[in-house]
């Protein structure tokens, strides 16, 4: 069976993920390539579910243990029925956010549950991306951009600067110890810049 290649992006709210792994799924249509953009939480019907649970209400409605395990539940479902099966049909995958999105916000920024998220991803999840791309970039200008888009689903970005400044340090940690699959990008320029060194790294692994 062939196996295709699996891309993520990662980073703060507002940070231009969304924006970026769009352009990028465009990039590589023009040049041919089958490509599936997905994202989490969510990507398949049943995580989309547990998605509304997650980013909508009161920032403490979920205790940190639980939050994992609906991220976790979440993944699981998102890789059974959709990454998986695209990757074994030789696709280039593209997820906007993915396990290393709770390494961080769960594991590093919400106390001391990294242990618990590392025992739960090599329980259930045990996959890594061929290529994650980290984009980095001023907290306070992505928290501007973040909520200037009004989406209802602020839950985390109502955690505050602080915690954003916490999020980025735990990406830019996560580059440091992963150097082999990992790419930091700055964030803190025009999309088309930022798309350009995308476009470059994702053409260099192909
Ligand atoms: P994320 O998925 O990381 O939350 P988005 O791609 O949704 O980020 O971008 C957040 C907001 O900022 C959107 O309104 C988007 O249009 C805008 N945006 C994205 N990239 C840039 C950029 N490089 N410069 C300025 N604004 C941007
Ligand atoms: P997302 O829709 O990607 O938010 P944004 O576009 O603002 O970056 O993700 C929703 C929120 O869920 C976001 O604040 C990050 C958080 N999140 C976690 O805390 N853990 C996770 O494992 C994932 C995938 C997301």
């Amino acid at each position: 069976m062939s196996q295709g290649q699996f891309i993520t992006f990662e980073g703060i709210d507002g940070s231009g993920k969304s924006t970026q792994a769009r352009l990028l799924r465009d990039h590589l249509v023009a040049r041919g390539l089958d490509v599936v953009l997905t994202r989490e939480p969510g990507g398949s019907s049943g995580a989309e579910e547990i998605r509304k649970l997650l980013v909508e209400g009161d920032p403490d409605r979920w205790s940190g243990e639980t939050e994992t395990l609906l991220f976790t539940a979440a993944r699981r479902d998102h890789l059974e029925k959709l990454i998986d099966p695209e990757l074994s049909r030789g696709k280039i995958v593209i997820s906007d956010r993915f396990a290393d999105s709770t390494r961080v916000y769960q594991g590093a920024a919400r106390g001391e549950l990294r242990a618990l998220v590392d025992r739960l991803h090599d329980a259930v999840i045990g996959r890594e991306p061929d290529l994650t791309l980290i984009i980095d970039m001023d907290p306070e200008k992505a928290l501007a951009r973040g909520l200037a888009r009004n989406s209802g689903e602020d839950r985390f970005e109502e955690l505050g600067a602080e915690f954003q400044r916490k999020l980025r340090d735990g990406f830019a940690q996560l580059a440091t110890d992963n150097p082999d699959r990992c790419r930091l990008i700055d964030g803190n320029r025009a999309p088309e810049d930022v798309a350009r060194d995308v476009a470059r790294l994702v053409d260099a692994k192909l």
